[in-house]
């Protein structure tokens, strides 16, 4: 029992220690280009729902539409995110964080950085859809500032049929 104890209390030590660590680390941000394709799938490999093709990478890269990547300071890529200027939007379409580096808020930077590049661009509203049940994305997006704005019902198909929130951020 003491020693069950113990390991508990080492265990909690030791995920301290980690994001200790993450929170130290120091990250980067740069455009992606089609040299990092093999990287992209790497990520887009870490997700179990909704993953891209390569060919639908390879069409952003061709319409030149931004694909943000995140390392850290060792050069691993920890995350990404692809978004759309239209107007006066900017719609967020794919963003992950690499599975081992989750909840640790890198997804916040890159959201961050988007809305950054929003400003900056003078939009007015950046907008993503999320799946109603995705609740890692839902209190990210929440914790940000995004609202629900809009149910698009059957919006997802693949794998698993869902809803969808669309969810907009006012700048
Ligand atoms: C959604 C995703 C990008 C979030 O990235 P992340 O780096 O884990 O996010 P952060 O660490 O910045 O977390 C931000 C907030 O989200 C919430 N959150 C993150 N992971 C969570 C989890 N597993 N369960 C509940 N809430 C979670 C927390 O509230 C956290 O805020 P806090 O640290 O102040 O408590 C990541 O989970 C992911 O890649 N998921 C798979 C792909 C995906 O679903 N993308 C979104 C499609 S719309």
């Amino acid at each position: 029992m003491r020693l069950e104890f113990h390991r508990y209390r080492l265990s909690i030590l030791i995920n301290l220690i980690n994001l200790e660590e993450v929170k130290m680390e120091r990250y980067y941000f740069r455009r992606a280009t089609i040299d990092d394709l093999d990287i992209l799938l790497e990520l887009n490999n870490t997700l179990t729902i909704d993953t891209w093709t390569m060919e639908k990478f390879q069409q952003a890269f061709e319409y030149e539409i931004p694909i943000l990547l995140i390392a850290n300071s060792s050069n691993v890529t920890v995350g990404c995110i692809i978004y759309l200027f239209c107007l006066d939007e900017v719609r967020i379409i794919y963003c992950v964080v690499n599975q081992t580096f989750r909840n640790k808020g890198l997804g916040t930077k890159l959201v961050n950085e988007v809305l950054l590049e929003a400003r900056k661009s003078n939009a007015r509203y950046v907008l993503l859809e999320t799946r109603t049940t995705n609740f890692p994305a839902l209190s990210l997006y929440t914790k940000l500032g995004f609202r629900i704005i809009h149910i698009r019902q059957d919006y997802y198909t693949h794998l698993i049929n869902e809803d969808a929130y669309l969810m907009e951020y006012e700048l």
